[in-house]
């Protein structure tokens, strides 16, 4: 007799709604139910053939609802950022000192894995807070307490200006901004990041701000006035060394850290009397690379993960891993995890759809991977060009031929190089 779910559990897993991070309340549900996901279980072939159509489909739902919520699998390279993230965070939270703490920025090409690497990391974080704090915070006046909210996470808006980046942070805290002014703004962020016990202030896809542009040099001056509020900025962005955001910075050889100059409007809306200059740690969350063994052996280890999570009827094991398949994903993919989920999860419906039940080259060739998300800027560079494709568009659109190699050797496992010359943090 088949072991199926029990019907609530399988309901939460199929009704699941895309997660939502910018506001207080759908950060915390996000944190709260981020390993919630129950997986479908694994059936055999024939087990699967004695179940009713009712029950098959049913079955087939919650598997297609696993191939697409696969967890995140740790990588070497989000090892290295998740530690960085980690360190500079919990260092910061703990230390007495009133000196102006230093930020983290985190640089990779679009789909590699920023967001999601991070936030995993803040949502631990803010749970060993919490817990530690017991769900008060330790900030708080008797009497006038402020949910405590140790991380904000805020999406950098795409024509990003002082005025409406203040809204959007403070969107995320649910506060009223309307006919405010900008001192009143910088103000009521200020009062929020305070009131709320704010230990980490998140500002993904910070490289929209184009840093040619007045508005977008001040709108990150202002950034850099709110760590005077003894709160660690982590500011997330694609290729952030070639972005312009480091422009009027310096590399700090003894200290490895990058060094901005003072903020203009910590000084002045009053944020800060003095003028510190601001340090960041620059780190590079990267794609899988084929140029060492270990590389070799982690693309392996990434792709035996993903495989675990697949629930095909007819997939032998070793299924991603035997024979030219890597060389394949990897030359389908670059070695981009986005886009490997996203082909392996494509390729899992079509496995599903055809009845052929398991993952091969053939019917990968058959998966066109398409990019069509309205949640990143294409201009900003949030869209990988995708092998075999051209390169993205502004619209976001994206679509690529089937990438068949056109020479007789094997060329995929070559590597391309570094992707970025830059200071390693
Ligand atoms: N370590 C991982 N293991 C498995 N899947 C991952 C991993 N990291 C990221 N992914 C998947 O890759 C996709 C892209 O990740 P994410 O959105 O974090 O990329 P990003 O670098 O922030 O992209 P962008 O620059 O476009 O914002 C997501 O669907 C995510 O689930
Ligand atoms: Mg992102």
């Amino acid at each position: 007799m088949t072991e199926l779910p029990p019907a609530d559990v399988l309901a939460t897993a199929l009704s699941r709604q895309p997660p939502r991070r910018d506001t207080a309340a759908s950060w915390r549900h996000w944190c709260t139910t981020r390993h919630q996901f129950v997986p479908a279980p694994r059936l055999t072939l024939a087990q699967w053939k004695t179940m009713s159509l009712a029950e098959r489909s049913l079955h087939d739902m919650h598997r297609t609802a696993t191939h697409v919520n696969m967890p995140l699998l740790e990588t070497p390279m989000s090892i290295k950022v998740s530690r960085l993230v980690n360190r500079r965070i919990r260092n910061n939270a703990f230390k007495q000192k009133p000196s102006t703490r230093a930020g983290v920025m985190v640089s990779g090409w679009g789909y590699q894995g920023k967001t999601e690497t991070v936030c995993e990391v803040l949502a631990a974080f803010e749970e060993d807070w919490l817990l530690l704090h017991d769900q008060l915070n330790p900030q708080a006046v008797d009497g006038t307490r402020d949910l405590h909210l140790p991380i904000a996470y805020v999406q950098t808006p795409v024509t990003a200006k002082p005025k409406s980046t203040c809204q959007a942070i403070l969107d995320f805290f649910g506060a009223d901004t309307k006919n405010m002014t900008l001192p009143e703004l910088v103000r009521q962020v200020a009062a929020s990041l305070h009131d709320h016990g704010v230990k980490a202030l998140v500002l993904d896809d910070i490289t929209r701000l184009r840093m040619h542009r007045a508005d977008d040099q001040d709108t990150l001056d202002l950034l850099r006035a709110f760590m005077s509020m003894n709160v660690t900025l982590v500011l997330i962005g694609v290729d952030i060394p070639h972005s312009g955001l480091l422009r009027e910075g310096r590399w700090d050889e003894q200290t490895r850290q990058w060094l901005l100059p003072t903020s203009e409007h910590a000084r002045v809306h009053g944020l800060e009397a003095t003028q510190t200059e601001r340090r960041f740690d620059l780190v590079e969350l990267d794609r899988f690379r084929t140029t060492t063994p270990e590389q070799i052996t982690a693309f392996h280890a990434h792709l035996t993960g993903l495989e675990d999570n697949l629930r095909l009827l007819k997939a032998p094991p070793g299924m991603l891993t035997s024979g030219t398949m890597p060389e394949y994903l990897m030359r389908r993919t670059d070695g981009v995890v986005g886009l490997l989920e996203r082909l392996i999860e494509d390729g899992a419906q079509e496995a599903m759809d055809s009845g052929r039940e398991t993952l091969d080259e053939n019917l990968l060739d058959e998966v066109i991977l398409s990019l069509d998300d309205p949640g990143r800027d294409a201009a900003a560079g949030e869209i990988p060009t995708i092998p075999g494709s051209p390169a993205p568009t502004t619209s976001g659109h994206l679509k690529t031929a089937p990438a068949r190699p056109t020479k007789n050797r094997n060329t995929s496992f070559d590597d391309h190089g570094p992707g970025l010359a830059q200071p390693s943090a």
